[in-house]
């Protein structure tokens, strides 16, 4: 292959596989740029989106980050406007032919490598994507100081990194690979490769990970991504924290929390007791161990200068939004004792439901208010005073944060 073979390979296999056609049925939504989710982990929020908002969606690939944005900002009536980059032509192409299909017309579409970004003239972006594109540069720190000089003051960004130990097998089968043909066409690797796959012995990692699967379902283009990337590396919660440091940012979140938070997977209350005197940090790190899985890291980063702070569920003015769920008709289905769980990657997490649930879920409307949510709720249950009120609400808002279900903004 001539030139960058990260770039012939997006080229030969533009990712993920994307139909344009899909989208006249269906949004695909994900993490991290939900807008909700990015108003709440980089402006605690507080972004105004009546506002003009500028953001950037560097290796924007086939469009999933820059069509979910431009749709939930247009959907909004944002004067927003979002830059698309991407080395790939084949990519872009996808991308441009999914925003068509949509209508959308506040997405501007440029084929370069983010590390020119710098030098491209754009005014400063409010908010940036960047979602499984550092692990693939030469220098992954040179990508995120690239981002980092053309981020607004205030802003912050939404990134997605492989994580280590949940790929287990996914390294030494590249390995294995980059032994046997690399100088072959992308054909003929792919060929090899999925021969290899199907005689792998029972105890190879790759085999005994079923969490590793992109290449079993997304066709040549996914099994490439996966198995025979022409230059990919995963990174541990440390690394994150060093590499987002050394570039002048800090992490707000990790997502979804609940899954970062040692004590989702412990019972022994000494240990959970010991394991919290730890930095928030530290337990992230801790939780990466434990749980073993993690096969990417979503999470969002701010300057390390800006004080900006999640949004508390004890602020009155605070109105939570729910996420990908209709309020009434999750709260229909709750009794005491409801139990919410999610799981991800052959791992289950738990968390009760406080009683008030359902009374509060049903007044879930993204427009109201704590405050206003609790006096509708006082007509009923006479007596419920703020603070009571409140401890409901944070356990409420604690279990369905922790799984990414729930948001807080305001007016
Ligand atoms: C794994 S895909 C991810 C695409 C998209 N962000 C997503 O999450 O669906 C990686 C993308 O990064 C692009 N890419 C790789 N190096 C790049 C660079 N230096 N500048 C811009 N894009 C790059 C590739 O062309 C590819 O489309």
């Amino acid at each position: 292959m001539i030139g960058d073979p990260v770039k012939n390979q997006y080229e030969a296999y533009p990712y993920p596989p994307r139909n344009p056609a899909d989208e006249a049925r269906r949004l695909v939504t994900g993490s991290p740029s939900h807008l909700d989710e990015l108003n709440h982990c980089v402006f605690g929020g507080r972004r105004d989106f009546s506002k003009p908002f500028r953001a950037l969606v560097a290796g924007g690939g086939t469009g999933d980050a820059a069509i979910m944005l431009a749709q939930q900002l247009m959907d909004r009536g944002a004067p927003a406007e979002i830059v698309y980059v991407d080395t790939s032509d084949a990519a872009k192409a996808i991308a441009e032919a999914r925003a068509q299909v949509r209508g959308l017309n506040n997405i501007r579409f440029v084929g370069a490598s983010l590390l020119e970004l710098p030098a491209l003239g754009f005014e400063p972006f409010d908010y940036i994507d960047c979602c499984g594109v550092l692990h693939h540069l030469p220098e992954p720190a040179a990508g995120m100081e690239a981002l980092t000089a053309v981020l607004a003051t205030g802003g912050g960004m939404g990134l997605m990194l492989y994580g280590e130990l949940g790929r287990t097998g996914v390294y030494p089968f590249q390995g294995m690979m980059a032994m046997l043909a690399t100088a072959e066409t992308a054909g003929a690797r792919l060929e090899w490769a999925r021969r290899l796959v199907a005689q792998l012995p029972e105890t190879n990692w790759l085999r005994r990970n079923p969490f590793v699967k992109d290449h079993l379902s997304q066709g040549d283009s996914g099994f490439y991504d996966l198995l025979l990337h022409e230059r990919d590396r995963a990174f541990w919660v440390p690394e994150i924290a060093a590499l987002t440091a050394a570039a002048g940012l800090r992490i707000t979140a990790f997502i979804e929390p609940a899954f970062y938070d040692p004590a989702s997977y412990l019972k022994d209350p000494r240990l959970i007791a010991r394991v919290s005197r730890l930095s928030w940090l530290e337990r992230c790190a801790f939780a990466e161990l434990l749980a073993g899985n993690m096969r990417k890291h979503v999470f969002y980063v701010v300057a390390a200068d800006n004080p900006v702070a999640p949004p508390s569920p004890e602020d009155k003015a605070a109105i939570p939004i729910l996420r990908d769920l209709d309020p009434a008709e999750l709260a229909s289905g709750m009794s005491p004792g409801t139990v919410m769980s999610a799981t991800v990657d052959g791992i289950t997490i738990r968390r009760p439901l406080p009683p008030l649930s359902a009374a509060i879920l049903n007044r879930i409307d993204g427009r109201l208010s704590l405050n206003e949510i609790h006096e509708h709720l006082r007509q009923t249950n006479a007596g419920l005073g703020w603070s009571a009120f409140s401890k409901q609400f944070t356990a409420l808002y604690d279990a369905l944060h922790g799984l990414g279900k729930l948001y807080l903004a305001f007016r």
